[in-house]
């Protein structure tokens, strides 16, 4: 197993592995510390069945129990478990959710108790242009925050909320999927790193200041976690897969014809509620 840096901050490439075979401990094991040193990880050239994916995905963790709101769009073929990134009609009918379009920054489930540690997609069928994924390292952007704001909002908590399918906020689509609140910086369960957790998408206020205030602080802080600094962009080639961490990235999705195919087919891995970060300030 190789393990290569896909830029200075955020994401690495891995080659010598073969998913669809079942990864020995040790194997397993390093894996999981490169996606801890990492945030994403990039795996091409793989082919695997959908029952491959599930056991790979499987070996993460649990998988949410939480039925999803809407009725699943997806086909019936399609395990419950697994939910298809598709703007794929059959019969004018969509095969799969998130189908058309740019989608801001955010995190999968932030608006949940309980926000997944990991998403993983697995890429079937692409557009000849477009539709990259872009992923922004939370820990770097917390890490750049001037020392007066990481004070101001250390015991801070944000409010998320989400309507199932929605890519850009102000044009909701979908049932209310939930909305919750976390700190504003939580701590990482497994490296103990702080990393800042807000996102466009998702996050409607800071609940401890007013709206003006909230509203301000928030626009800063969307344009600065979405800084080229600290974003890796993906373009996907056929088998890659792309797995990687919610509680230290936010991810995004560039915009693609309309007319054109795609398919990604998706597992997510449910984590814990996220407890509030340490921040440390020079005296
Ligand atoms: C997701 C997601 C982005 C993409 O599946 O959670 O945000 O590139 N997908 O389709
Ligand atoms: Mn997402």
């Amino acid at each position: 197993m190789q393990i290569e840096k896909l830029t200075d901050v955020v994401g690495a490439r891995i080659t010598g592995l073969d998913l669809s075979q079942e990864l020995d401990s040790e194997t397993h094991a390093k894996l999981h510390q490169a996606w801890l040193d990492h945030q994403v990880l990039v795996i091409p050239e793989q082919d695997f069945t959908q029952e491959e994916q599930i056991r790979f995905a499987r070996s993460w963790g649990e998988f949410p129990k939480r039925e999803r709101y809407e009725k699943r769009a997806e086909k019936d073929t399609a395990d419950k478990s697994i939910m298809l990134v598709s703007n794929i009609r059959e019969n004018g009918k969509l095969i799969g959710s998130l189908p058309d379009g740019e989608m801001m920054f955010h995190t999968d489930g932030a608006y949940d108790e309980h926000p997944y540690n990991y998403t993983m997609l697995f890429a079937l069928e692409l557009p000849s242009t477009g539709g990259n994924t872009l992923f922004a390292n939370m820990y770097a952007a917390y890490e750049a925050l001037p020392d007066e704001l990481k004070s101001k909002l250390a015991n801070c908590t944000a409010h998320h909320g989400y309507y199932s399918g929605t890519v850009q906020r102000d044009q909701p689509v979908g049932h209310f999927n939930g909305e919750f609140s976390h700190p504003v910086f939580i701590e990482h369960n497994e490296t103990g790193r702080t990393a800042l957790f807000i996102s466009r998408l998702l996050t409607l206020r800071i609940n401890e200041l007013s709206q003006e205030e909230s509203d301000e602080i928030l626009a800063f802080l969307f344009d600065h976690t979405e800084k080229r600094e600290f974003i890796y962009e993906h373009e996907w080639s056929l088998g890659d897969l792309v797995m990687w961490d919610n509680r230290c990235l936010n991810h995004a999705r560039t915009d693609f014809p309309r007319e054109e195919r795609r398919l990604l087919r998706r597992n997510v891995i449910q984590g814990v509620r996220p407890e509030r970060g340490r921040v440390d300030v020079a005296a």
